[in-house]
């Protein structure tokens, strides 16, 4: 388990983090969430020992990293993919690995071979695509076989096939009891990799759930087709709902299917349509973010003025 407690770190006078608590369970994967700059390298980094914290306190089961007797027993991480001597093969850059930390030389085979790496092994790590390395990243994060894994922005830059192989991947890992933190700037990214959610924003929390908590906090609106338009209007506006217009369908908010359903009944209206449905995970995740982005294009600008 990881214990993030009131971590603070600042950077001279800014905070790269504030106030930070939160923790990462056994079972699954735990996405963490946050717009280009919101802190979570510096997170994994203070969680690491690579960094101290300001304030507060980061623990892996309990003790700082720096207390442990062999880290990567004990967890795993890719921080970053192309850290790699690029001169050095995927096998060898293992390999010495395996022997700082009194791992066997079989389990570099092990993990070489669950990576998909078994066939480029011998070749230099710096001809590896942005998605090999990766892989080799992921590869020295397992080679402990640890119960905690982290993983910085892992999906970064991978083809279709490559993001399915780490989704089924990362399950497997969470699967079999192990603690995994995934971080990502893209809900779109995550919403099918992980389980639960820790969102950030400016080195804050800003919400922390399970998927199905955030879609209930998700905004749903209610879609209504009637032949008798003008009615509708009229009752929509004597009840107090809010809707637009997309073509021939209302849309309202703030209103349940059920309540439009009785009071059309009631007014003998008949509807061609009435249905739920929720906004996206991305779509809260960037109206619960919109004020922890740092630079704002000027597109994004206009859709936070606009209803949705
Ligand atoms: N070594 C450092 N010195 C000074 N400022 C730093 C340092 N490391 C990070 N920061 C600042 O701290 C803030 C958080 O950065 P961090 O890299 O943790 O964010 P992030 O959420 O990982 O962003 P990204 O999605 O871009 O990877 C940023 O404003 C960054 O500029
Ligand atoms: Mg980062």
């Amino acid at each position: 388990m990881i214990t993030v407690s009131h971590l603070t770190k600042r950077f001279g006078d800014r905070a790269a983090v504030s106030d930070l608590t939160f923790s990462v369970n056994p079972g699954v994967v735990t996405g963490f969430l946050g717009p280009n700059g919101s802190g979570k390298s510096t997170t994994m980094r203070v969680i690491l020992g690579l960094i101290r914290p300001t304030s507060g306190s980061a623990t892996i089961n309990g003790r700082p990293y720096r207390e442990l007797e062999f880290p990567m027993r004990e967890v795993g991480a890719l921080l970053d993919a192309k850290a790699v001597h690029p001169g050095r093969s995927a096998r060898h850059h293992l390999k010495s690995l395996a022997t700082a930390n009194a791992i066997s030389a079989q389990r570099v085979d092990e993990v070489l071979d669950i990576v998909g790496l078994t066939d480029v092994a011998d070749q230099r790590a710096g001809k590896f695509s942005l998605g090999m390395s990766q892989r080799l990243g992921i590869a020295a994060a397992i080679l402990g076989d640890p119960g905690i894994l982290m993983f910085d922005e892992p999906i970064n830059g991978l083809d279709p096939e490559g993001i399915r192989w780490i989704r089924e991947f990362f399950q497997s890992l969470a699967d079999e009891g192990r603690a995994v933190l995934v971080s990502s700037h893209l809900m779109s990214e995550m919403s099918l990799v992980a389980e639960r959610f820790i969102i950030i924003g400016r080195g804050q929390l800003i919400r922390e759930g399970s998927r199905d908590e955030l879609a209930k906090a998700s905004d749903q609106f209610v879609f209504v087709r009637t032949p008798h338009r003008e009615t509708f209007k009229e009752i929509a506006a004597r009840e107090n709902w809010a809707y637009r217009e997309e073509g021939e369908t209302f849309v309202l908010e703030h209103v349940f299917a059920s309540e439009v359903g009785e009071i059309a009944f009631a007014h003998q209206l008949p509807l061609h349509e009435l249905s739920t449905k929720s906004s996206s995970l991305e779509d809260l995740f960037m109206k619960l973010t919109a004020d922890s982005v740092e630079y704002v294009g000027k597109q994004r600008e206009r859709r936070k003025g606009a209803n949705r």
